[in-house]
């Protein structure tokens, strides 16, 4: 069985490589940002607070890994609710559970999200943090905004990218970084192209071992 873990800051690139990689290779594909993306939004939804850990953990442990969809989850609203109940252990707990069953499903899987190389899958065949420069992940986010007709600032979304940053590494749980045998990939000056051929370049190797 392969595991692939694939890491980085928000709007490094991640979720369209790792789609591309899994596609490759045939193996299952879970962006673990979506189970923390699902957890908010049932919480919203139901009128539930964000601050309650114990309520947020249950909603987690009841949450189904099969119908996760990021044309749903993808709202700006919904990546903040989620980050937010991303620092509270007892959710992290229930979610990195399903992660690593699904983790075990053959031939293989592609997991990206923050802490999968560190937390969820120490063990992965290959490892791969995704970073781009803050700004460069700035104007992208903000590209695809306006592409799928939406209004948006830059400075807004820069600030944006910025906090979640500062959210992500800060945490005292699992906090964003790269795992000490993480192949890093700074996607700043590449193409969707570009980086995906460089990152299959670093699996090819690492699959030959
Ligand atoms: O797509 P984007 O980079 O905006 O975010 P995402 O991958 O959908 O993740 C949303 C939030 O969930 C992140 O800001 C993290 O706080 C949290 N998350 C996490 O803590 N651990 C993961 N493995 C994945 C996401």
């Amino acid at each position: 069985m392969t595991t692939i873990a694939i890491d980085g800051p928000a709007a490094a690139g991640k979720g369209t490589l790792s789609r591309r990689i899994a596609e490759a290779y045939g193996y299952h594909h879970l962006d673990t940002g979506l189970t923390y993306r699902a957890t908010a939004k049932a919480l919203l939804d139901r009128g539930l607070p964000l601050d309650d850990e114990a309520i947020a953990a249950d909603v987690a442990r009841n949450l189904d890994l099969s119908g996760l969809d990021r044309a749903v989850l993808s709202a700006h609203g919904i990546g903040e609710a989620a980050s937010k109940i991303a620092v509270m252990p007892a959710v992290r707990r229930a979610l990195v559970e399903a992660q690593r069953e699904f983790a075990a499903r053959e031939p293989g899987t592609v997991l990206d999200g923050r802490d999968i190389g560190t937390v969820v899958c120490p063990d992965a065949t290959v490892k791969l943090y995704v970073t781009a420069s803050a700004d460069i992940r700035a104007r992208r986010r903000y590209d695809e905004i306006i592409a799928g007709g939406g209004t948006a600032d830059y400075d807004a979304v820069f600030e944006d990218v910025r906090r979640r940053d500062a959210r992500d590494m800060g945490r005292v749980d699992s906090p964003l970084r790269p795992a000490e045998n993480a192949h890093l990939l700074d996607t700043s000056e590449m193409s969707i192209e570009a980086a995906f051929s460089a990152a299959k370049s670093i699996i090819d190797a690492a699959l030959k071992h």
